[in-house]
């Protein structure tokens, strides 16, 4: 939801550096770009275009300096249009400002500004920054003064990366909310969204709390608290590669990051002892509160049923943006398991700060340092790597290999691990239907409208599925619980509406091939993933994609939810979109 990029370096490379770093944040937002630079007063370049479009602007060429900061948009507040993109800058172009995040009290600054004089040039909340900074340096303030001073007329969340005419190659960040991390490299210094943007440049960095403020200049890095005293804050070594962040090979990075699921799931089985120390802790709890959105959410209802079948302890899963209108029977015997591939979306933050006050919280991100891996009792990294692409594919089932080895080992079921430990391979197994997926993509890529169905563990696979199919392909989809079509939906059912059933080998199977016969009889096309063995399945559906009949039910999220991302992202591709960056949608959500 926007990304941010600052740098300060020892030679004049500041665009070439700036505009690299911004396509790896690209995933952020891609309504709008800008970039401003410090060389003879500040030079301000922007446009209603994605980045590799916008780096062909020959005012570009024109520009070079040791300093800038820039931005990729997702718009919350004014439409994404040239005036709207960031940087900002005041009345007399001597501060620009990029920003991440929402001023909820932009609309009462901005007529207050107004009335003294300012005039804007945009319809967003953050113009009002440069204009309130331009308003405190007019009083006598230094810039560092104005900077606080503005925060704190500012409400709502923001990550600020500021640049001040009279003070060439300095960029200051502050945050609150919102993330900023520092990049501490050789001779060239950076304030970012998100590590991934510089990983070809440092793999130091520094994590931002909130309200303190990052100076970077030709010295280096200094970071002062909100009393403008100096601190000296950890630097961490990120473990990820600048590789990793690369699309190798792939068309996209979705197809690379559906491929790297098995590693992804290899990778996250490894954190099995620290998750033991995790648990080992835990005091008894007589209830488990999931919370998390999106496809983290499906991650989370995976988690009841596991939960309720192994540990026996009442499970419920709450999405994190209605969170707070149920959270008031919470109390110490809850635990209260969020889940975030970011650690950075807003709801599910708002939902980690209630249940902080009351009950014992646990976090599973993918990100380290984000901000959930820092505010929760308990943090378990999932080892997927950088995840770019928008929709989310092996972050989901780190996830849920995270969620089966806390079921298995809080349950004392050890002799599921080694099932578990089985599934990279069963994974492998499922990523060779590609061709064949490819092949069913073709002939479905015009519907509009799909179904997906399930029933128990293959409920959370239909709704990820469907999920998968809005989000990258921009098909109307959705995903039921099997036995829940006869209640309404079937009455949606003909023979121009698709319905993928996820029909694996287990106590449900019976119960969803008949409400597959159901749609049959309403003349819908069935698409069916079940057992290769499944010879009846095989027959009464018009597609059928078999995986190996070893994958049981229980374990079956794991595998069973390849062939559903294979099928949206070759529909998506097939309608000539670019699956990487869904529209009107951002990777990581930071505002409520
Ligand atoms: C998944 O494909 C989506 N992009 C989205 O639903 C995502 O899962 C949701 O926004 C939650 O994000 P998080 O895991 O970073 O908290």
């Amino acid at each position: 939801m926007c990304g941010i990029i600052g740098c300060v370096l020892k030679d004049d490379e500041a665009v070439p550096v700036l505009l690299e770093c911004l396509g790896k944040l690209e995933y952020r937002g891609y309504d709008s770009v800008g970039i401003a630079i410090s060389a003879n007063g500040i030079k301000v370049i922007k446009d209603q275009s994605k980045i590799h479009q916008f780096a062909k602007n020959p005012d570009l060429n024109e520009l070079s300096g040791k300093s800038g900061i820039a931005h990729v948009r997702w718009a919350t507040h004014g439409t994404p249009i040239k005036e709207n993109a960031h940087p900002h800058t005041d009345c007399n172009n001597r501060i620009a400002v990029v920003h991440n995040g929402i001023i909820e009290n932009f609309k009462e600054l901005r007529v207050e500004l107004q009335n003294s004089g300012h005039t804007f040039t945009s319809n967003t909340d953050t113009e009002v920054i440069p204009h309130l900074i331009e308003k405190y340096l007019d009083e006598g303030q230094n810039l560092e003064e104005a900077i606080y001073s503005t925060t704190q007329k500012l409400k709502g969340a923001y990550a600020l990366a500021i640049m001040f005419v009279d003070e060439p190659n300095k960029i200051i960040g502050i945050r609150k909310e919102s993330p900023l991390i520092v990049g501490k490299g050789n001779g060239e210094n950076f304030l970012t969204s998100d590590v991934s943007a510089i990983l070809s440049h440092t793999d130091q960095v520094i994590y931002l709390d909130n309200m303190e403020m990052a100076i970077l200049d030709g010295n280096g890095v200094t970071i002062k608290n909100l009393d403008g005293d100096s601190i000296t804050k950890e630097i961490h070594t990120i473990e990820w590669s600048a590789e990793m962040a690369e699309k190798q090979g792939f068309d996209h990075f979705m197809l690379k990051e559906i491929h790297e699921q098995p590693n992804a799931v290899k990778q996250t089985l490894m954190e099995a002892d620290e998750i033991n120390n995790i648990i080992k802790k835990f005091p008894k709890f007589n209830k488990i509160s999931f919370v998390a959105c999106g496809t983290s959410y499906h991650a989370s209802l995976v988690g009841k049923y596991l939960f309720e079948t192994l540990t026996g302890v009442p499970t419920d899963v709450i999405l994190a943006s209605e969170f707070e209108y149920s959270a008031s029977t919470l109390n110490e015997n809850t635990l209260v398991i969020l889940i975030s591939q970011s650690g950075e979306t807003a709801d599910t933050l708002k939902a980690l700060r209630i249940a902080n006050k009351k009950s014992h919280t646990l976090v599973i991100v993918n990100v380290v340092g984000s901000t959930a891996t820092r505010e929760a009792d308990d943090v378990i990294i999932t080892r997927a790597g950088p995840e770019i692409g928008v929709a989310a594919t092996k972050t989901y089932v780190s996830q849920l290999t995270v969620i089966y080895l806390m079921a298995i080992l809080m349950g004392g079921n050890d002799d599921l691990l080694k099932t578990l430990e089985n599934m990279p391979d069963y994974m492998e197994e499922a990523l060779k239907t590609e061709d064949q997926i490819k092949e069913i993509a073709g002939k479905y890529s015009k519907k509009t409208d799909f179904f997906f169905i399930g029933r128990g563990y293959s409920y959370p696979t239909a709704i990820e599925g469907a999920l998968k199919l809005k989000e990258i392909t921009y098909i109307h989809a959705e995903g039921y619980a099997a036995g829940e079509l006869k209640h309404g939906p079937l009455a949606l059912i003909d023979d121009d509406v698709p319905v993928v059933a996820v029909i694996p080998p287990g106590i449900s199977r019976d119960k969803t091939l008949s409400n597959m016969e159901e749609v049959k009889a309403r003349n819908a096309h069935v698409i069916a993933l079940g057992s290769s063995a499944d010879e009846t399945l095989k027959s009464e559906s018009d597609e059928f994609i078999g995986l190996p009949n070893e994958i049981n039910e229980m374990f079956s999220p794991l595998p069973y939810v390849i062939p559903m991302q294979l099928l949206s992202y070759y529909i998506s591709v097939e309608r000539g979109l670019d699956p990487d960056k869904p529209k009107n949608l951002a990777k990581c959500v930071t505002v409520e």
